[in-house]
């Protein structure tokens, strides 16, 4: 672990939780941290327990959403440490919840913006960065086991962590000739304060309608299922070894292979019907075309 060691990382969300859990761990390691979150309060916690435990870092209040705070958050970080070597694109919500015909749109709104459009915002501005100094570096986008297969009634948060996912894949291919290195964090349940989410949920994106019955008995599971996961501390020992190891995908819940599994069966099955399939055997016996340039 000696190659982070006075390199300078940014975490979103990084007042709470898995944040806060990443800061100490990686401060623990001689990072230098910068606290990237909304909540003023929260934040002030986390920089004196960072104190406390002799970590080199700085706090900044910021809203993942909203590009400017990023351009504040990189210039904050160079002027305090210099290059900045890992991003840990980790600020995210639950979004609104929900069946099908009963949209909370303002919900759907939060977590595009902070889930996904967060992460975007948070590597569009950093990455640059990463690339003009050269040196080794890290992309991490926490997303969740809830991206790589659905789940019902939260299609909000789903929809945005399967789409981090499928961003780290793209980045990962259009950073590969770099010394970036790009990686998906993708946890099934740990125990933090993510079913409460809605603390920080932003005036701007006021709920439009009340939650019903059904929603109200799965925010409920989600929250005891939450509140007996892993402890952060472990999740934290996982992504560094995974880190080291330079793994793409982190996971955390072996398990929960089962679902990646039944996935991959399925689209396997799909498959075999298409190349069965008279209606394109033609295409089926042609080349195969990627859809990028590759000169
Ligand atoms: N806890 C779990 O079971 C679990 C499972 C899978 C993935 N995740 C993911 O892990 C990440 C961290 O969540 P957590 O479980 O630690 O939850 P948490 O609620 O304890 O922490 C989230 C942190 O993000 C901050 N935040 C929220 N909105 C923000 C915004 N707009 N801008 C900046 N900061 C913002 C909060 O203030 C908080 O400090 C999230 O992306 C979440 O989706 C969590």
């Amino acid at each position: 672990m000696q190659e982070f060691m006075g390199k300078t990382a940014i975490i979103s969300g990084g007042a709470e939780g898995i944040g806060l859990a990443l800061s100490k761990g990686l401060g623990a390691l001689g990072m230098n941290i910068v606290v990237a979150d909304i909540e003023a309060k929260a934040l002030a916690r986390a920089g004196q327990r960072l104190t406390e435990l002799g970590v080199e870092h700085c706090t900044i209040e910021m809203d993942v959403a909203i590009r400017d705070d990023w351009q504040r958050t990189a210039a904050l970080a160079e002027e305090r440490f210099g290059d900045i070597h890992m991003l840990i694109n980790n600020a995210g919500v639950g979004g609104g919840m929900g069946a099908l015909g009963n949209l909370d749109e303002s919900g759907w709104r939060w977590a595009i913006d902070v889930n996904l459009m967060g992460v975007v915002y948070g590597a569009d501005t950093v990455v640059p960065l990463m690339k003009k100094h050269g040196e080794q570096a890290w992309l991490v986008n926490v997303a969740s086991m809830a991206g790589m297969a659905g789940v019902p009634m939260a299609g909000s948060y789903t929809a945005t962590k399967a789409a981090v996912v499928a961003l780290t894949e793209a980045w990962s291919m259009e950073l590969a000739a770099s010394a970036i290195h790009v990686s998906v964090l993708a946890p099934a349940f740990v125990k933090t304060r993510i079913h409460q989410s809605h603390r920080n949920r932003q005036s701007r994106y006021a709920a439009t309608i009340a939650p019903g019955p059904e929603v109200m008995r799965l925010a409920k599971g989600s929250a005891t299922a939450v509140e007996n996961g892993i402890d952060t501390e472990l999740l934290v020992a996982r992504v560094l070894e995974a880190l080291a190891a330079r793994e793409r995908y982190i996971f955390t819940h072996p398990k929960y292979r089962l679902v990646t599994d039944d996935r991959s069966h399925n689209i396997a099955q799909a498959f075999t019907a298409a190349a069965v399939s008279p209606v394109v055997k033609d295409v089926a016996e042609a080349p195969m075309v990627m859809g990028f340039v590759d000169d």
